[in-house]
């Protein structure tokens, strides 16, 4: 007995049931595909049970890597930086680099405030300090017990403050209440803490053509490029710095893109703390960005929740402490996330983990020199201790 594959339904009414019968079986073409079409129904039909939610499933997964695989067509780059060609060696006097610079020297140094938005980064602060300490005027820091996503956290500043005694002469400390609005757009309470911090700054005593560093904890300008900047006249009123992209310690170099921390000669009334791009000119090689460069498993918990990308924790399994001690040991991303680039040759160059790094020359000094207390930030030390 001839077989019908699929089909065996005889309540429909549609064109195709009298060619589909096994009498109709050396009907020309056209019929045959109604009977494949109708034969397919159940087929097609467990298909599309499995295929929509499937895609469903991996936009929901991957749309952000789809969305940032695809930014090169739906968004240009910014302008590019013109880069000022910088130069350095301790051996060179300040009237040669000023000179190299095309500026000239001064008779007596600028003062120079160094001002942060702090939430727990203590031990990139303290690196920070010490780099920049010998040339520091004052250091302007301010902490909220408010995160920029709105949870409450503790003034982690105030609590260590006897570890940082070798500033207090210097030092101008600020702290401010949170406003913890539900649901607002993280970047709302970073701006009101900036704004916070221009006042502070105004108490600090920062006056007419005062160096001012604006730039995140993380993003430490090496101490020789301030110096230079302190002693030579004639630099921009605005100037970006270039700095070393680092991950997770000085062990993941990413690449030397860093370009938010600026420098500005002061102008009451005019200038204003930002983090965005402020100017077109940005000088090379001069410093280091440490990101999530934590001692603690729990600082990149609290990072990971606390900073104005949250969004980017779409699993709570990302905050697994042992995934994240793995992603830190391999070079790879917290957030599973692609390179945020601008062209498809930067995405792929960059796609997969960092490779490690073995170099640990030109990096702050204080770092090598207290090289037992911040062993997690050299080379070949990933794993983190608990606590
Ligand atoms: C730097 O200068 C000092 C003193 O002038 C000299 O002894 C030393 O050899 C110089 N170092 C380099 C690397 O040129
Ligand atoms: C935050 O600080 C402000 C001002 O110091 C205080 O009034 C408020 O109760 C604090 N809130 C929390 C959650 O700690």
């Amino acid at each position: 007995m001839y077989e019908v594959p699929y089909y065996n339904s005889k309540k429909t009414d549609d064109i195709c049931e009298d060619v589909c019968g096994p009498e109709a079986r050396a009907a020309f073409s056209m019929s045959r595909v109604c009977c494949i079409l109708k034969g397919m129904d159940f087929k097609a039909l467990l298909l599309l049970l499995i295929i929509v939610p499937t895609c469903i499933g991996v936009v929901y997964l991957h749309g952000q890597k789809i969305s940032y695989f695809l930014r090169p067509i739906w968004e240009s780059p910014p302008k590019l930086f013109h880069d000022i060609p910088h130069y350095y060696h301790e051996n060179v006097t300040m009237e040669n680099l000023c000179k190299l610079h095309g500026w000239g020297i001064r008779e007596i140094p600028r003062r120079v405030f160094d001002a942060v938005l702090f939430s727990n980064e203590i031990d990139i602060l303290t690196l920070r300090w010490k780099e920049l300490y010998p040339y520091v005027t004052q250091f302007v820091l301010l902490e909220s017990n408010s995160t920029f996503t709105g949870l409450p956290k503790p003034l982690v500043f105030a609590s260590h403050r006897d570890r940082f005694k070798f500033v207090e002469p210097r030092l101008t400390y600020g702290d401010i209440g949170g406003r913890f609005r539900k649901g607002e757009n993280p970047f709302v309470e970073e701006a009101f803490q900036r704004v916070a911090l221009d006042q502070l700054l105004r108490i600090a005593g920062i006056s007419e053509d005062d160096l001012l560093i604006m730039s995140d904890v993380d993003e430490i300008p090496s101490s020789h490029t301030i110096n230079l900047l302190r002693w030579c006249d004639n630099i921009p009123p605005i100037l970006h710095l270039r700095l070393k992209n680092y991950l997770y310690s000085f062990e993941f170099l990413l690449d030397d893109n860093s370009w938010r921390a600026s420098v500005h000669r002061y102008q009451p009334g005019k200038t204003r703390y930002a983090h965005f791009r402020q100017s077109d000119i940005i000088l090379s090689d001069s410093g280091w960005h440490c990101s999530f460069c934590f001692r603690y498993i729990s600082e990149f918990i609290f990072k990971m929740k606390a900073y104005s990308h949250s969004d980017r924790v779409r699993f709570s399994h990302y905050l697994n402490p042992k995934r994240i001690q793995d992603v830190i040991c391999k070079g790879a991303d917290l957030f599973d996330m692609l390179p945020e680039e601008y062209t498809f040759k930067d995405i792929i160059g960059k796609l997969g983990p960092i490779p490690h790094s073995y170099s640990a020359v030109h990096l702050p000094a204080y770092l090598l020199n207290s090289a037992d207390k911040y062993k997690f930030l050299l080379p070949g030390n990933c794993r983190r201790e608990s606590g």
